[in-house]
């Protein structure tokens, strides 16, 4: 392997969650993860990926059990050029009846959010010209949130959509989305309202639509707004 594909591998498994990898001078090498892996790391993403490559690679995925309970799997939906992506947690029944990302309530209310700030910004965009996706592709039995091996496995798949997609800005709704996009355990009050990356692309944080469709979370709705504002005017002044 050529120093060029190595640092590649590092980098993947790093945005994997794998912390520590190291060789002792005369002894094997020693693959220390941080966290627990999958029996098999995964491949490095190919060579002009696309996102119907990646469709086809998941295929009807038996890799987690969260296979056992889905209907549908959960790809992703909106602009595949789209300089702005949407990451939420995993699909809600609503978005595993029909295998499409956001149509339930909290989606919604992200539509609204989107379609509504940009109206007001002056920013002619709708939900149409974003991409929306997952961390994990099929739901959590009782919507649960995703464990973290699932997530790792997952994980692979939402890291080719981003890199192939290669987006303006990533926009992480909720603590499971910044807790994969950027291996961070901080919560999203503290991550919000300031710029992170993901690779070299810019990742804000917000509050996911479903916590902000609880009566007693009101205030954080003003904060999810100024938030989306922000992304919005980034990605298209
Ligand atoms: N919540 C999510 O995180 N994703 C969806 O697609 C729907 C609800």
């Amino acid at each position: 392997m050529n120093p060029g594909e190595l640092r590649q591998y590092l980098e993947f498994y790093k945005d994997l969650g794998v912390k520590d990898l190291y060789v002792r001078e005369k002894a094997p090498v020693i693959v220390k993860p941080t966290v627990s892996l999958p029996p098999v790391l995964p491949g490095l993403a190919p060579e002009n990926d696309t996102l119907a490559k990646i469709r086809e690679d998941i295929g009807d995925c038996k890799r987690c059990r969260l296979c056992e309970a889905r209907n549908k799997i959960v790809f992703g939906s909106g602009n595949e050029e789209a300089r702005l992506v949407f990451v939420g947690e995993g699909p809600g029944a609503d978005e595993d009846a029909q295998g499409l990302p956001f149509i339930g309530r909290a989606g919604q209310l992200l539509t609204q959010m989107i379609d509504g700030t940009a109206k007001k910004e002056g920013i002619i965009i709708t939900r149409n010209d974003v991409y929306i996706c997952n961390v994990v592709k099929c739901r959590p039995p009782e919507n649960r949130v995703p464990q973290p091996d699932e997530m790792e496995i997952c994980g692979q798949f939402l890291f080719r959509q981003l890199s192939t997609i290669r987006p303006k800005a990533i926009c992480a709704l909720g603590s499971t989305a910044a807790k994969a996009v950027l291996g961070t355990k901080e919560g999203v009050t503290k991550l919000r309202g300031n710029w992170h990356k993901w690779r070299d692309i810019p990742v804000m944080v917000t509050y996911h639509p479903s916590y902000l469709l609880r009566p007693y979370n009101q205030n954080a709705k003003k904060e999810a707004w100024e938030d989306l504002k922000a992304v919005l005017h980034y990605v298209y002044d």
